[in-house]
């Protein structure tokens, strides 16, 4: 069972300001230029050691796929790619982050483009979710007023994040599919090989991460990967954003240790 001070979400209900202000005061934005400075393979080890694996649904490793992000540039871009499109049914977590705790993913968008070399990030937003894109793209607005990102910032890593509003299909989740929709295009996957950290967006090496895989990597190295890996069970750590609905008394979202019982689960919060 999660006790609260190894809760990363701790704006989850909105009950207290969901703004820079607010984050701030709940430690984000701390120690995030010493993270940039000890460099990419840093980062990616330290995500790599805490056993962090994608909150999209494949559960893919996430410090070993930025790893696969190319280590000499030959010259294209590398990008970030989020995905926001949350559609699956009955999944209601990711929308909760970007309203009422946006920071955590905008500072997580930073220290994982250190991670992979990238210099831009794409956040795509599910088309329904208007209310989620306006908190989000306040929350950017205000990381770039504050200089916390874009060109010359605190940090010392030139960096961009512009927020896409999608279109609205199911299959746009689907990282080809998504990225072919953020080019504009009708949002079909795309065959693999060539597998997105090879030619992913604009044919350029790009990693796609979802929502909270990319919003817990602040805390993580904030607390250090060990802290995160003694959580859960082996071979899946850390705490996650449940979501129940249905049939209980209370359905709810909220964050709890992976590995918990299911019964536990149910009784305990819903
Ligand atoms: C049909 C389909 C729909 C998907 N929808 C989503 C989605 O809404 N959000 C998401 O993060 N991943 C979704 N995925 C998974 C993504 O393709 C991809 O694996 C994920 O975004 C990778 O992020 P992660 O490694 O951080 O989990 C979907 C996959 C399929 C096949």
């Amino acid at each position: 069972m999660l006790s609260d001070q190894d809760r990363i979400f701790t704006n989850l209900y909105n009950q207290g300001d969901w703004g820079l202000k607010g984050a701030l005061s709940r430690g984000s934005w701390s120690q995030t230029k010493s993270f940039i400075d000890r460099g990419r393979d840093w980062i990616t080890d330290e995500v790599k050691s805490s056993g962090l694996r994608g909150r999209g649904g494949a559960g893919f490793p996430t410090g070993l796929k930025w790893s696969f992000m190319p280590k000499v540039s030959d010259g294209r871009p590398h990008y970030l790619v989020v995905n926001a499109d949350e559609s699956e049914p009955g999944t209601c977590k990711d929308r909760e982050i970007m309203r009422h705790d946006p920071h955590h993913l905008v500072e997580g968008c930073l220290l994982a483009g250190r991670a992979m070399d990238a210099h831009h990030a794409y956040i795509y937003v599910r088309g329904e979710f208007v209310r989620e894109r306006e908190a989000l793209q306040a929350a950017v607005d205000q990381a770039y007023d504050a200089n916390l990102i874009g060109k010359n910032n605190v940090h010392g890593w030139d960096f961009d994040i512009i927020v896409h509003h999608g279109a609205g299909a199911y299959i746009c989740g689907e990282e080809t599919a998504l990225l072919e929709s953020l080019e504009g295009k009708k949002g079909q996957p795309r065959l693999k090989p060539p597998f997105p950290a090879g030619m992913g967006l604009y044919g350029c090496p790009t990693t796609v991460n979802n929502v909270e895989s990319i919003a817990v990597v602040p805390e993580i190295l904030r607390r250090g990967g060990s802290w995160f890996a003694g959580l859960g069970r082996e071979n899946n750590t850390g705490s996650k954003l449940f979501c129940v609905s249905g049939h209980v008394n209370t359905p709810a979202t909220f964050e709890e240790e992976m590995g918990i019982p299911f019964g536990e689960l149910i009784d305990k919060h819903c």
